[in-house]
């Protein structure tokens, strides 16, 4: 396939699309359906209106209006929990050649309810003139906020490291912040550096020598690279000789992060301070300008450099299958847990979003840690987000039989949080797993969807239907028997979400391994907020954040219907079911 991947972290780079035939591009890539706009094909920009007032999230973080990208610098800092954001003060479209993306900037002290600011920093200087793009906070000394992030310098979008200082550590909100006297604090000027793929500086973090360190995401060679530099005041930088990590699993790195995790602990560990042994690495990628992607590994502090378990890229796995991109991860001090969080794109057409005059939104926060094995990394909204809840209904005991549609009735379908654990009765029906799927999820989401019967599976939830079902959202798992274990399939089918031609409507699926013969279980949860729809398997395995516009929202009195349905032919058992509408959370004032 021919692909034009439209780039880039920080979007402007639109015009630069890059052509790729190779195999890896076929397996990693997912080619645009009904040539809709995710991250590897424009936006349409004559699509029919599907405009709704109902669209616009209730609970899902946006500024009050115009076009986000990338999260930029999360941080909790005396009290406040910071959120940065690549933010178009034009308008809600991609800002294409407009060259002015600043840093939005927004507060709050429970990452629910959101008091919008003033932009923290503008292109104002000749290190960052055309565009002040993506990066990251770091708390230095226990005490100084530092920002680190990318400057454009020119219309070739050439690219260096800026640092930016609160201008007073005494304001709660850290209103305004002023640029280091020598920035650029680091230049591309490296041998095979491509310095218009040189961006996204991390957080920081200590090494053994005492001395910080942060990765820039980057094209080397003509593959990516997170290129390594240390500073020992953080502001005076040199390039370690050697990249933390490189790989040709993909043209460039961006958006890198890289944080450690202890197995089996869902508590977050803090960058700025020593590691405690039996810790393991994760470094997260932004590949193909579209795909969150992590590896665990070690971190080698001899050689100082990344050791993934697996260099077979096309087995790492996805931060979220669906729609996210650009996540960054902080240490959230306050409660000693690791927060993530990603920017998901509105999937309708580009005139859509000028009309409404907003595009892009955040996924909520998700506590995220490393399971007890250490091979796969768990998320779960932050429990913060119960504050929104009323209305609990729940049932006990349920059974679904194969066809069963069980209706969850008594909350608003529009704006709710669902939770359902499906329990299997015999575990001896499980398909046979081919290992041939995991390389592409999602065609297996749509050959084997929620209406082809299998032995244990489809089961979950259907979503945001519409009285007749024209129009309605899957959400289901499908057990597999594998040689060693049992693999669960997610699957998140938007193909029939939305009547109105022109969406990108994909089935989004991933895999997850599961000890059926231990626990068996398998969780669902998912948040529904009127665009969005936010799930999370088997406790977090398996992450899918999607966005569907069905027609039927644009009504005033409809409220769509959610199922709890099994078309496999094994009997499934609901042993619980818990479900709220949520209230609207402060995110626009
Ligand atoms: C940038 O995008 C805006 C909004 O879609 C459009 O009006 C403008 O023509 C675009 N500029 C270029 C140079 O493509
Ligand atoms: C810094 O902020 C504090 C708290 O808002 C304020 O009292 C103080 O006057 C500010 N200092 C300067 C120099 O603006
Ligand atoms: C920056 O750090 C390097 C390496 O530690 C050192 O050689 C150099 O003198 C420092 N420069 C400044 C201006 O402090
Ligand atoms: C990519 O790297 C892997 C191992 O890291 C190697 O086996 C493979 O040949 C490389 N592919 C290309 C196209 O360089
Ligand atoms: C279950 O399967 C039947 C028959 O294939 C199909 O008509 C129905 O739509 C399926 N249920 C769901 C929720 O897809």
């Amino acid at each position: 396939v021919l692909l034009c991947l439209c780039c880039c972290s920080s979007w402007l780079g639109g015009l630069a699309c890059i052509f790729s035939t190779s195999l890896l591009f076929q397996i990693l890539v997912r080619p645009c359906s009904n040539g809709g706009g995710l991250f590897f094909c424009p936006q349409s920009p004559n699509a029919p209106s599907i405009l709704s007032s109902k669209d616009r999230t209730a609970y899902h973080f946006q500024p009050p209006k115009n076009w986000i990208n990338d999260p930029c610098g999360p941080m909790y800092y005396n009290g406040i929990y910071h959120e940065f954001y690549q933010y178009n003060p034009d308008g809600s479209f991609n800002p294409n050649t407009s060259y002015n993306i600043v840093w939005g900037h927004s507060v709050s002290t429970d990452l629910v309810n959101w008091i919008t600011l003033e932009p923290a920093i503008e292109p104002d200087t000749p290190n960052d003139i055309k565009g002040c793009w993506s990066g990251s906070a770091t708390i230095v000394s226990g005490d100084q906020p530092v920002i680190i992030y990318t400057g454009v310098i020119d219309i070739e979008k050439h690219q260096v490291q800026n640092i930016a200082l609160p201008k007073n550590r005494s304001d709660p909100y850290l209103r305004e912040w002023t640029k280091a006297g020598n920035n650029p604090v680091i230049q591309s000027g490296v041998p095979g550096l491509n310095s218009g793929q040189f961006r996204d500086p991390t957080t920081g973090w200590i090494g053994p020598d005492g001395l910080w360190r942060i990765a820039v995401g980057a094209q080397l060679n003509g593959y990516g690279a997170a290129l390594l530099y240390k500073s020992e005041d953080f502001l005076n930088w040199t390039r370690v000789d050697h990249p933390l990590y490189s790989s040709n699993a993909s043209i460039m790195f961006e958006c890198l992060d890289f944080f450690a995790v202890l197995p089996g602990s869902n508590n977050g560990l803090d960058m700025s301070s020593a590691i405690p042994n039996g810790a393991k690495h994760v470094l997260k990628m932004g590949m193909n300008f579209g795909e969150d992607v992590y590896v665990i590994g070690v971190y080698d502090l001899k050689r100082d450099a990344f050791v993934p378990d697996t260099d077979d890229s096309r087995l790492w796995p996805r931060i979220d299958y669906g729609n996210f991109y650009a996540s960054k991860t902080f240490f959230d001090s306050k409660h000693g847990r690791r927060i993530i969080w990603a920017w998901t794109t509105e999937t309708d057409s580009s005139s859509d979003d000028i009309a409404k005059g907003w595009a892009g939104i955040y996924s909520f926060p998700r506590t995220i840690w490393l399971d007890n094995d250490g091979k796969r990394l768990l998320q779960w909204p932050v429990e913060e987000i119960e504050s929104l809840r009323r209305n609990e209904i729940n049932h006990q005991e349920l059974e679904l039989k194969k066809g069963d549609l069980f209706e969850i009735k008594g909350i608003d379908t529009l704006q709710a949080d669902i939770e359902i654990d499906f329990e299997l009765t015999s575990i001896d029906d499980a398909d046979p797993f081919n290992p041939s799927w995991l390389f592409d999820t999602e065609k297996h989401c749509q050959e084997a969807d929620a209406s082809v019967h299998g032995g244990i599976g489809p089961f979950g939830l259907v979503i945001l239907a519409s009285d007749n079902m024209e129009e309605h959202t899957v959400v289901h798992f499908r057990v597999y028997k594998s040689q060693k274990n049992y693999m669960i399939l997610m699957c998140s089918d938007l193909r029939r979400s939305s009547l109105t031609p022109g969406l990108d409507t994909p089935a989004y699926g991933g895999f997850f391994e599961f000890d059926l013969e231990k626990e068996r279980k398998i969780s669902l949860r998912t948040l529904i907020d009127r665009s969005a729809v936010e799930s999370f398997g088997g406790g977090g395995r398996v992450c899918i954040m999607a966005r569907v516009y069905p027609v039927s929202l644009v009504d005033d009195d409809h409220q769509p219907h959610v199922y709890a349905f099994n078309n496999g032919s094994a009997t499934v058992r609901v042993p619980h079911l818990r479900a709220w509408s949520m209230r609207r959370a402060q995110v626009s004032a």
